[in-house]
């Protein structure tokens, strides 16, 4: 077995699991759902999701992951074949590994755009709106000037030359730190980029409930804070908010995705997992729901209240980063300045996720094929650099695999984990793991849930959203959602081939 590398300190893998976490789920995806779904009522579905499969999720990750890593498997296919001696195990764990890399192949280019948008910011080149009019006549510059940076079109979208060299330069460093592999590269970048992050939404957090309202005296940052807080107990039966929590509860902790248990394969055997998930969770959860609530929405709300701040959380994510925002900031003195602090902000919380979302192939090339840590980051590399593409070029694409690997196989594969640790690997041995190392006592009453509550309310959730959305969205055909599906299914085809030759290749050394 290949020596595997571990993390350098217990500071620096908090770090670094953290910024696997927080995301631009954090700070984007969360306001506009938490707004979408109205506030109060989404709180507690959410609230509920982090006790009920959060947490429990993020200690069967983190103790699988370990689980495989001390037996040299850090990602998922290897890791299924260990819990379950079935031929099926390894090609289920597929999904572990195309999922994350799919998600890279769109967010990487999300996340360009902050690195973009931060410098036309601290240059002042956003547009300038002197007096605020109406939302449409507000946003229309901001709206224009995104397009011209990613494109528009029917069918294919050209970026402005400087969408595509940010794009590159943003993949090639997040390439290079994955490179320098574990404690030198992504512990650092995250020793580096999770303070940071925390520094500058502070900044902004206090920069928001300092604000003057400009054009409605009415509206205050309290009341952008209440609009995300105010508990309407009366929306608690309707399905749908809760599928939209708990599919958040998913992307921002990063669990169904792999990327988790590919960071647990990093640690010892006897390191702690229940004091360290805990940590991790709960430190998203601040960053996620004290600071990336105090932020987007409460601002939108100041600048063009309650109503408008709805429409805006409806229009989506992007729309909120790329369009409201530097709206917002083009009213506030010294505005570009805190322009750059949001999308540096985006920037930090963007790539400590993407390099937990690519290493899991890179560890796959790693472990079963004993490819160098260096090559197998350059070859990754290369592949993500060809399929992004597809999004970058080809418009609704990117909506596609979003919703294939950001929603449906997230919630599809955290099934499946623990359904396989604690059925199929055995309830009292997978306890067992969770527990081993501890340094906090884990209540008894986590085993009964991890064992049947968190199984059941994930079926539940899967098989509830696909009667909802999902089976809308599958029947629905398109150009682009073709070839997105395309793609995905010859990714899928092209992992699973490899997955059959590495365990080819063992039973003919063995
Ligand atoms: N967990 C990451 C995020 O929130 C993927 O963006």
């Amino acid at each position: 077995m290949a020596n595997r590398e571990h993390w350098g300190t217990r500071l620096g893998l908090i770090l670094a699991v953290t910024g696997n976490a927080v995301g631009l789920g954090n700070f984007l995806r969360f306001p506009v759902q938490a707004a979408k779904y109205h506030g109060g009522a989404f709180m507690i579905p959410y609230f509920v999701s982090f006790l009920i499969l959060g947490i429990p999720l993020m200690w069967v990750e983190w103790s699988m992951g370990r689980y495989g890593g001390v037996r040299g498997h850090g990602t998922s296919p290897g890791v299924f074949h260990l819990l379950w001696k079935n031929r099926a195990a390894k090609y289920l764990g597929v999904i572990g590994i195309v999922c994350p890399l799919t998600i890279v192949v769109y967010y990487t280019y999300i996340a360009s755009w902050t690195v973009g948008y931060s410098i036309f910011s601290l240059c002042q080149d956003l547009p300038k709106v002197e007096h605020a009019g109406s939302l449409e006549e507000s946003l229309h510059p901001f709206s224009g000037f995104l397009s011209e940076y990613i494109g528009t079109g029917e069918l294919f979208l050209i970026p402005s030359s400087l969408a595509y060299v940010i794009f590159t330069l943003t993949l090639f460093v997040s390439i290079w730190v994955l490179a320098r592999g574990i404690s030198r590269g992504i512990e650092l970048l995250a020793k580096v980029a999770m303070p940071l992050l925390f520094l500058f939404a502070i900044f902004l957090v206090i920069r928001v409930f300092t604000l003057d309202a400009p054009v409605r005296p009415e509206n205050n940052p309290l009341k952008g804070l209440a609009f995300l807080w105010e508990p309407n107990f009366s929306k608690l039966l309707d399905l749908n908010i809760w599928l939209a929590a708990a599919g958040q509860m998913f992307f921002t902790l990063s669990l169904g995705m792999g990327a988790i248990l590919t960071y647990a394969s990093y640690l010892r055997e006897k390191d702690d997992i229940a004091l360290s998930g805990l940590t991790t969770a709960a430190t998203n959860e601040f960053a996620e729901v004290v600071l990336g609530g105090s932020i987007a929405i409460p601002a939108a709300v100041v600048f063009f209240g309650v109503s408008h701040a709805e429409t805006i959380a409806q229009e989506g994510a992007f729309r909120l980063a790329f369009v409201s925002m530097p709206a917002v900031f083009s009213f506030i003195p010294f505005g570009h300045l805190f322009g750059f602090l949001w999308f540096g902000l985006l920037f930090f919380a963007g790539i400590t996720s993407i390099v937990a979302l690519a290493q899991p192939a890179i560890a796959f090339l790693e472990d079963e094929f004993a490819v160098e840590r260096k090559h197998a980051a350059w070859y990754v590399g290369g592949f993500l650099f060809l399929s992004s593409h597809i999004p970058i070029f080809i418009n609704g694409t990117l909506d596609e695999l979003d919703f294939w690997a950001g929603t449906f196989f997230i919630t599809l594969f955290a099934a499946v984990e623990i359904i396989l640790f604690f059925w199929v690997f055995d309830s009292e041995k997978a306890w067992k793991e969770i527990n081993r190392g501890a340094e906090v006592r884990i209540p008894g009453i986590f085993f009964y849930i991890c064992k049947y509550v968190t199984p059941i309310v994930l079926i539940i959730i899967f098989v509830g959203w696909m009667v909802q959305y999902g089976w809308q969205e599958v029947v629905k055909t398109s150009l682009p959602k073709w070839i997105a599906r395309g793609y995905l299914m010859i990714f899928f085809a092209g992992a699973g081939f490899l997955v059959h030759m590495a365990w080819r290749k063992k039973r003919t050394t063995q």
